[in-house]
């Protein structure tokens, strides 16, 4: 029997054990998913491995320590630094990014995307403005501090603070800050959060399982919004294909992983 969790702080809303323990279930594959409350992320590797897991999931805030403690890192994660999931392989930690991904197969509806506004500066922010950027997307930040905003702007990325915020138009603007998560804040003040809902065509919260007092806003002003359900549920599949190490077929991951959302 594998043992797989998720990472994080907090983590007991987490869904990732249902959809993952659904897949493990009804595919007969002998595994079981568990979640772990991680206050510091420093402690990642040891944990790890004291609980003999054969892969993992890290969420807010440990994805930039995920990154330190592989020993190796595949694909899109080595790009952005950031790890949302962990394989062990033969005893040596491999690490992967299948977050943006999952957001694009999330927003795959929303036609026509060119310029994106990108709200937070953490893990999350960067694998997505990343992603955007390979599609040729313009993407913009807006964060609550200039301090996280240094990589973005060494890729060349507009960058604000709210001291700094300006009108502009964007075809999504995507909430990637915990704000809302624990609490009912907004992820900016709600003057510029109104001005940026008034210049835009859809909306997304990397937040899910509820809905943020920012998606609420969206829908008053009647705007198509996705929350992170969808978002979670790609990543999800593709993490799950890496545990599996391509043992299961993607299809059938995807029908009983959504399954899972249903119950
Ligand atoms: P992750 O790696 O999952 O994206 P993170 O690295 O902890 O998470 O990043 C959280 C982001 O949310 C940061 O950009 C943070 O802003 P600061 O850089 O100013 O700290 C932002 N954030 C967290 N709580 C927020 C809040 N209540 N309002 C606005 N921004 C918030």
């Amino acid at each position: 029997m594998k043992l797989f969790a998720i990472f994080g702080d907090p983590v007991a809303h987490s869904r990732s054990p249902l959809m993952h323990n659904s897949v493990f279930k009804h595919l007969n594959y002998k595994a079981c998913y568990t979640r772990v409350h991680l206050n510091d992320g420093s402690k990642l590797r040891e944990t790890f491995f004291s609980l003999g897991l054969s892969g993992a999931n890290i969420t807010i805030p440990h994805k930039e320590d995920a990154f330190k403690a592989c020993d190796e890192v595949r694909g899109f994660a080595k790009l952005i630094g950031v790890v949302n999931t962990i394989i062990n392989e033969n005893g040596k930690l491999i690490g992967y990014n299948t977050d943006a991904d999952g957001f694009m197969y999330a927003i795959k509806e929303f036609s026509n995307i060119k310029k994106v506004l990108i709200i937070g500066a953490g893990g999350t922010a960067k694998a997505l403005a990343s992603r955007f950027a390979q599609d040729k997307i313009e993407v913009s930040i807006l964060n609550r501090t200039q301090t996280k905003l240094d990589y973005f702007k060494e890729i060349a990325l507009t960058c604000q603070d709210w001291q700094s915020y300006k009108t502009a138009h964007y075809d999504l603007v995507v909430n990637t800050t915990s704000a809302g998560l624990k609490d009912d804040y907004l992820p900016a003040p709600q003057l510029i959060i109104e001005d940026i809902l008034q210049n835009t065509s859809f909306v997304a919260d990397a937040i899910y399982g509820k809905l943020t007092p920012f998606l609420t806003l969206a829908k008053n002003k009647n705007l198509i919004y996705k929350n992170g359900t969808d978002m979670l549920l790609g990543q999800g599949v593709l993490a799950n294909t890496l545990f599996v190490k391509n043992k299961l077929k993607i299809e059938d991951i995807q029908f009983f992983m959504q399954r899972s959302f249903e119950l």
